[in-house]
C-alpha cells in the first residue's frame, strides 16, 4: 500500500484553515461592533408612526415639538443633533420617566451616541416634562418599544 500523507492536513493546506479563521473573527468583530452598547453612529433617524393619543399625550407632542423635537427629530425619530427617542435604548426598562426630567433639568452628558452632550431645557418645566413623557411612551408602544429589564 503506498503511504499518502494527503489526509494529515486539511484540504487545501492551512492557508485556507487561516483564511478561515480570519472570516470567522471578522465576522464576530462586526457583530460585536453592531451589537455592543457602545457609541452608535453618529447620526440616524427612525421610522416612527403616530398613533392615537391620549389626551396628556396630545398636550404633551405641542410641548415636545416646542422643547426637543428641534434635536430629537419630529415624533422622537432623531435628527443629526439628537437621538431618536423611539429607540430601544430608551424603553422604560433602560431610562425610565426619571430619566427624561432629569435631562431637562439638568441636561445629559454624551454617553450613548456621538451627538455631545444635550445642553439643560430649564424652560420646560416637571409638569410638562410628564406631558413630553406620556407622548414620547405613546410614541414608543405604538412602534414596538417594550419594556425590557436592565442589564448591564
Ligand atoms: C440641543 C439638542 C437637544 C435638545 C433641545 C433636547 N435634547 Fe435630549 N438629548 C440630546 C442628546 C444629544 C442626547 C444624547 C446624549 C447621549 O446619550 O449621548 C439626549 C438625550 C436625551 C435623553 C436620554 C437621557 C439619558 O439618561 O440617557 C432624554 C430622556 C432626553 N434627551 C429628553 C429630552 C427632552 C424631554 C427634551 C425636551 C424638553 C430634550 N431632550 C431636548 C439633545 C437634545
Amino acid at each position: 500500500m503506498v503511504h499518502s500523507n494527503k489526509s494529515k492536513y486539511p484540504p487545501g493546506g492551512y492557508g485556507r484553515f487561516f483564511l478561515g479563521a480570519v472570516a470567522v473573527f471578522a465576522a464576530a468583530a462586526l457583530f460585536w461592533m453592531t451589537f455592543s452598547s457602545g457609541p452608535a453612529p453618529r447620526s440616524f433617524s427612525v421610522e416612527v408612526a403616530e398613533p392615537e393619543l391620549s389626551s396628556l399625550a396630545a398636550a404633551g407632542k405641542v410641548l415636545y415639538e416646542a422643547n426637543c423635537a428641534i434635536c430629537h427629530g419630529i415624533r422622537a425619530s432623531g435628527t443629526d443633533t439628537g437621538p431618536p427617542l423611539v429607540h430601544d435604548i430608551y424603553n422604560p426598562g433602560h431610562h425610565a420617566d426619571l430619566a427624561f426630567f432629569s435631562a431637562a433639568k439638568f441636561g445629559v452628558r454624551q454617553h450613548h451616541w456621538r451627538y455631545g452632550n444635550m445642553p439643560p431645557q430649564p424652560q420646560a418645566s416637571e409638569h410638562q416634562v410628564k406631558a413630553i413623557v406620556r407622548y414620547v411612551r405613546e410614541l414608543q408602544i405604538a412602534n414596538g418599544i417594550r419594556y425590557k429589564p436592565h442589564r448591564m
